[in-house]
């Protein structure tokens, strides 16, 4: 590990094991950085292995926000890199981080999610400060009996490989800490997190499986796509849903489930507090409906306008990816005191969320969430997982629509805020 560590501290992180390139960029992996500060890393290797030291970076980090898409088709390559690190040098004011959870399908107070941070505290102030780290490996468990498990390492060193040709396509690794992810299939229809961990007793893995492709905040737009879900905030659902299966023993007990799984990545090029005001996330299977929302408030924003992204996909077949702000809208519910305030502010915790997607001619999707709280402080930032119920209604009278079918849908979901206007 020794010789890691210095090999990676000599070489700065922004090292490439770049095999080759494709696109418009240098050879030269020190090259491959933007001049402008706020500008992608806009080079498209196709492999790649990364070691990101655990100290903090000092300087100024580059963080990439579009990727080239053929058409409007993501190649492989570009896929791929959805999954790479997407701000190079982690200094004390960004974030970048890979997210994974699953929820029971039969019972949803069963949930686990695991999260592999490259972040200071400053720039995601739910973090634990460590003076000498970076590099968080981050667990949550939830019992069918409402326990929650929650805990924490910090890594000495991460591992992000992948690409085109590399074996596997995508893998990551907080070394020292037991935890890691990898995906054998350059697709990335499956993935394996594994944690490994005698000091926090935990042992066991997460695997995600799905055919279905990422959901990009935007869809997939001509040319270049936009990876900003809002301002300098850079997000990818790689796994919008997939077939979760968790067998995992925490401090000496099993958990063990099946139930829609996720994985998604954001990152931003400045510390969250100067982004977010407001933000409502969530993923779930309901009947045969696959969803992902998300509706954001930004930071100083008179107008309340909602960033959005809505993803609706029914038996594999995308039925909506967009950002359109008139496809979606995520309203708190509850009764007490101002838990449903919109916007809200910080405090209002509410009960759940009413969701409403516009389907286009499908008609619109109309759920409800609720559920127990798995993660957060209680005021500013809250993670449940819980029950969704909902149904498909028609907006207009297009044949063929089997009204019946599409009501009393019932499924599992993991959702979250975070509210930090005061
Ligand atoms: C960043 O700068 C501080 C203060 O000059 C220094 O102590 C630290 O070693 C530097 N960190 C890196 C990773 O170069
Ligand atoms: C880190 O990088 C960002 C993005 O380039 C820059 O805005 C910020 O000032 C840098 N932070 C520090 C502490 O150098
Ligand atoms: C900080 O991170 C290092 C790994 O670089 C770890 O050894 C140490 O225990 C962590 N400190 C705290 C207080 O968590
Ligand atoms: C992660 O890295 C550690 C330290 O290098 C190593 O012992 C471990 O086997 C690796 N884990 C996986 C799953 O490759
Ligand atoms: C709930 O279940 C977990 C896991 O089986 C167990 O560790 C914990 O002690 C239980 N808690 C209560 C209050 O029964
Ligand atoms: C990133 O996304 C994950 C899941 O979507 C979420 O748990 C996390 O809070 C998000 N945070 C930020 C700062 O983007
Ligand atoms: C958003 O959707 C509405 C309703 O479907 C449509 O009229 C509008 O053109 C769309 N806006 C954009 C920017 O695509
Ligand atoms: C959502 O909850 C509201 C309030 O309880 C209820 O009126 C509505 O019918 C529910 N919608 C669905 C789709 O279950």
């Amino acid at each position: 590990m020794q010789s890691d560590v210095s090999l990676t501290q000599a070489l700065f992180w922004g090292l490439v094991a770049c095999i080759s390139l494709t696109g418009r960029v240098s050879a030269f992996p020190g090259r491959l950085l933007n001049p402008r500060a706020d500008g992608p890393v806009d080079s498209i290797v196709r492999s790649w292995s990364y070691g990101i030291p655990s100290q903090v970076q000092n300087g100024t980090a580059h963080a990439r926000f579009t990727i080239p898409t053929a058409g409007s088709k993501l190649e492989t390559t570009a896929l791929l890199t959805l999954d790479s690190p997407q701000v190079r040098s982690i200094n004390s004011s960004v974030f970048d981080w890979w997210y994974f959870d699953a929820v029971s399908e039969t019972d949803p107070r069963e949930s686990l999610a695991l999260i592999f941070f490259t972040s200071t505290a400053a720039a995601f102030p739910w973090l634990p400060p460590n003076e000498t780290s970076v590099l968080v490996a981050y667990i949550w468990a939830s019992f069918a009996n409402g326990t929650v498990f929650a805990d924490y390492l910090h890594a000495t060193i991460a591992r992000v490989a992948g690409g085109e040709g590399a074996n596997p396509p995508s893998s990551g690794n907080w070394s020292s800490t037991g935890c890691s992810w990898t995906a054998p299939k350059d697709d990335l229809s499956q993935y394996e997190v594994i944690v490994s961990s005698k000091e926090m007793q935990v042992e066991g893995r997460l695997s995600l499986s799905s055919e279905l492709g990422p959901h990009l905040p935007c869809s997939i737009q001509p040319g270049t796509t936009t990876l900003e879900i809002a301002p300098h905030m850079g997000w990818v659902a790689l796994k919008p849903d997939a077939v979760g299966q968790v067998d995992i023993t925490v401090r000496g007990s099993s958990l063990s489930f099946q139930g829609p799984a996720y994985h998604d990545k954001n990152w931003s090029d400045r510390p969250f507090e100067e982004s977010v005001q407001s933000w409502y996330w969530g993923h779930g299977h309901i009947g045969p409906y696959s969803v992902v929302w998300f509706s954001y408030l930004a930071v100083d924003d008179p107008s309340h306008m909602a960033y959005v992204s809505g993803y609706v996909a029914r038996n594999g077949a995308v039925l909506v990816s967009s950002c359109n702000s008139t496809l979606l809208s995520v309203r708190p519910t509850g009764a007490f005191g101002t838990s449903a305030r919109y916007p809200p502010r910080a405090g209002d915790v509410p009960d759940g969320f009413h969701l409403e997607f516009d389907l286009g001619d499908t008609g619109w999707l109309r759920a409800n969430v609720s559920g127990t709280v798995v993660a957060g402080d209680g005021k500013y930032y809250v993670r449940w997982a819980g029950k969704m119920a909902g149904e498909v209604v028609q907006s207009g009278g297009k044949p063929g629509y089997d009204a019946a079918t599409q009501s009393q849908l019932h499924g599992s979901a993991v959702f979250e805020q975070f509210v930090v206007a005061a």
